[in-house]
């Protein structure tokens, strides 16, 4: 793809040592400057943040959530697309110990169970912030209070399932008697968007807030679901309305008392559309792009009268690649109107809501397979009891869609190891992903058979016992991850091309590992997020990626020991041509036990916002954010970061 008249792009960065220090570390001619960090008030009226405040459900509500993680940029208009636009950014998860410092951690009565207020709390710091930011003459940015568009989505905010699963028996409960609506959308880790001004936000580790004591069904089962108290024991507070606290507690029940809630659960597991232009409109959780640990959703190429594609991962150990194709073709009309209000949601029904997932097959020659997940697929061999098609296993496409990996396996989709961030080269439509890691792949494989329950939060207990190494996943016990991408045939929705374009390695690791050649000045373990930088339209550009590997994960590989998380860079070359280690640039490093996540540039390129997720101390260091308690405590907040050059001009050329 590097053809044509232009140069071809170099990066004009100094590269960075490791760092293992409570900083954002840039390269000489660069700065960070911290924005909106977890409880920044998004209004002036009230408290505002203070390092000893003890958070209510009312301030959190109104706030910037926790653990910022996927995150994408509105323009309210073209003219100052790079100096002022919508921020929408993910909040993860939490950090309980941060959230209730003055209290020196969560509160437990006797019994166990959770007080009301500190359940509705941490509810409420979960979701998605819509804040507007602002830079300033100065170039230092800022939230701006008060916007009309600022609004925070939470695990409380009611929300409209749409698609496939809309209105089945798969989703009514006690609060939703016909199927139509939930309450929330949770542990929101990637995200993507679309090309008529909506966010998606996708939930990824749901299953750990949910429990049912009773007997599993079967995708409780394959997804990991909690047999006696959830990740923070919300489902033990009492005295909420209709069914608040009890929703999350799946146990069948016959009480009335109560409300039924076993079906609560089948509501996550989705990309979630946010119109960020609409604080009035509700979130919109689009069930035909499947339901499973979604990480992120990414759209491919948008071409004038063909139909849009997203590609989408799930992100547990031996879990599957998925892409969605949309039946309505793309039409320029339906483009973002930057800034305007209007139905952005009815335009998001006519393309996805209807349309085909497909899961990917990779097979060895570097060609591989997109399988339709559809009532009418055969099933290659056979399915259980002698069942020849997915609708015979599945009953319909809902069905289909609520055992998504289920589906999957029957297909004979390719195991990978953890697929996390996407990104699309919109010149060229290649497609980028990051494989993280895989504790549970092997040389030979062990027997398929499935975990009772997921066993800890950041890489899932869930899957094959350990899968074979294939060849997409070819290194067992996969310490350090790669990136693979991989190419649509044009003339084919099922057919496409692929490559590992990059192998994370230790430097001093044996080739056989060290398979891109990595040194101490660009090895990286456990990438994660990535983002394609597109610099012209010849395909020239950037891809940018950021790592999740922490010594805190208990991941001491020599990477972890060498450096914080990190952001790289790399200027692709065609595919087939060569190795991208050579080439690999460290960017960034992170302050100490965060992860680095989430990323985009302004369209003018001069200002690249990530995002620090729970970092151990940070940002103590920086006297305008409040990180320090009166009494010298420090309370970590998950932030987003902008980095910038001294000259103003564009980052990483
Ligand atoms: Fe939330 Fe797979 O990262
Ligand atoms: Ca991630
Ligand atoms: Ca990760
Ligand atoms: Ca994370």
């Amino acid at each position: 793809t590097q053809t044509g008249t232009q140069a071809p792009l170099t990066l004009g960065f100094k590269a960075i040592s490791g760092s293992t220090t409570d900083a954002v570390v840039v390269p000489p001619g660069y700065r960070a400057q911290v924005l909106a960090p977890w409880g920044t008030s998004l209004s002036s009226a009230g408290r505002q943040w203070s390092p000893d405040m003890v958070l209510t459900p009312e301030y959190q509500a109104g706030a910037m959530g926790m653990h910022h993680d996927g995150m994408y940029h509105f323009p309210l208009n073209d003219a100052d697309a790079s100096r002022d636009f919508l921020l929408a950014v993910n909040h993860e998860y939490i950090d309980q110990g941060a959230l209730w410092a003055p209290r020196n951690g969560p509160t437990n009565n006797a019994s166990g169970a959770r007080p009301a207020d500190e359940v509705r709390t941490e509810i409420n710091a979960h979701g998605v912030g819509v804040v507007r930011i602002r830079q300033n003459d100065n170039g230092h940015w800022q939230v701006v209070q008060d916007d009309r568009h600022n609004k925070r989505y939470t695990s409380q905010s009611p929300m409209i399932l749409t698609g496939p699963v809309r209105g089945t028996d798969h989703v009514r409960t006690a609060w939703s008697p016909d199927g139509t609506r939930v309450r929330g959308t949770n542990n929101n880790c990637a995200s993507g968007y679309t090309p008529w001004g909506t966010y998606l936000t996708c939930e990824e580790n749901w299953p750990e807030v949910f429990i049912n004591r009773g007997e599993l069904s079967a995708d409780q089962k394959r997804l990991g679901f909690p047999t006696d108290r959830g990740r923070y024991g919300w489902e033990t507070a009492t005295g909420g309305k209709e069914g608040e606290f009890e929703r999350f507690d799946n146990t069948p029940t016959a009480d009335s008392a109560t409300g039924d809630y076993r079906n609560e659960a089948r509501a996550f597991g989705y990309v979630v559309e946010i119109d960020p232009y609409n604080p009035e409109s509700a979130g919109h959780k689009r069930t035909a792009l499947g339901r499973f640990r979604h990480e992120g959703c990414w759209p491919g190429r948008v071409v004038e009268g063909q139909p849009l594609t997203f590609y989408t991962g799930h992100d547990s150990r031996n879990e599957y690649i998925y892409k969605f194709v949309s039946r309505k073709r793309w039409q320029a009309a339906d483009a973002n109107r930057p800034g305007e209000t209007y139905d952005r949601h009815a335009i998001g029904d006519s393309y996805l809501n209807d349309g085909t997932l497909y899961v990917a097959r990779f097979d060895d020659d570097g060609r591989g397979q997109w399988l339709p997940l559809t009532p009418e697929s055969s099933i290659p061999g056979g399915g259980p009891e002698g069942a020849g098609t997915l609708g015979e296993v599945f009953g319909d496409l809902a069905g289909i869609i609520i055992n998504t990996c289920d589906a999957a396996d029957l297909l004979g989709a390719t195991p990978m190891d953890r697929p996390e961030w996407g990104t699309v080269d919109p010149a060229t439509g290649e497609v980028y992903m990051s494989l993280t890691n895989n504790s549970k792949r092997t040389a030979q494989g062990t027997e398929a058979s499935y975990t009772e329950k997921g066993t800890d939060i950041d890489q899932m207990g869930v899957g094959y016992a350990t899968a074979p190494v294939n060849a997409p996943n070819p290194r067992p016990d996969n310490e350090y991850g790669q990136v693979l991408r991989w190419k649509d045939d044009a003339d084919s929705p099922t057919r496409f091309q692929w490559e590992v374009f990059l192998f994370g390695s230790a430097a001093n690791e044996d080739p056989r590992v060290n398979r891109s050649g990595l040194t101490a000045d660009n090895q990286f373990a456990s990438p994660d997020g990535l983002w394609f930088d597109q610099r012209d339209s010849a395909g020239h550009g950037i891809l940018w990626i950021q790592t999740d590997n922490g010594l805190d994960k208990g991941r001491g590989n020599a990477v972890a020991e060498a450096t914080n998380d990190q952001v790289l860079a790399v200027v692709p070359s065609a595919m087939g041509s060569g190795n991208a280690g050579e080439s690999l640039k460290r960017f960034a490093v992170g302050p100490n036990d965060c992860e680095v996540t989430g990323i985009f540039a302004t369209p003018d390129r001069t200002a690249l916002f990530i995002n620090i997720q729970h970092p151990g101390n940070w940002p103590a260091m920086n006297s305008d954010d409040a990180t320090v308690a009166a009494d010298g405590a420090v309370r970590p907040r998950a932030a987003t970061v902008v980095i910038q050059r001294d000259d103003g001009g564009p980052v990483g050329v």
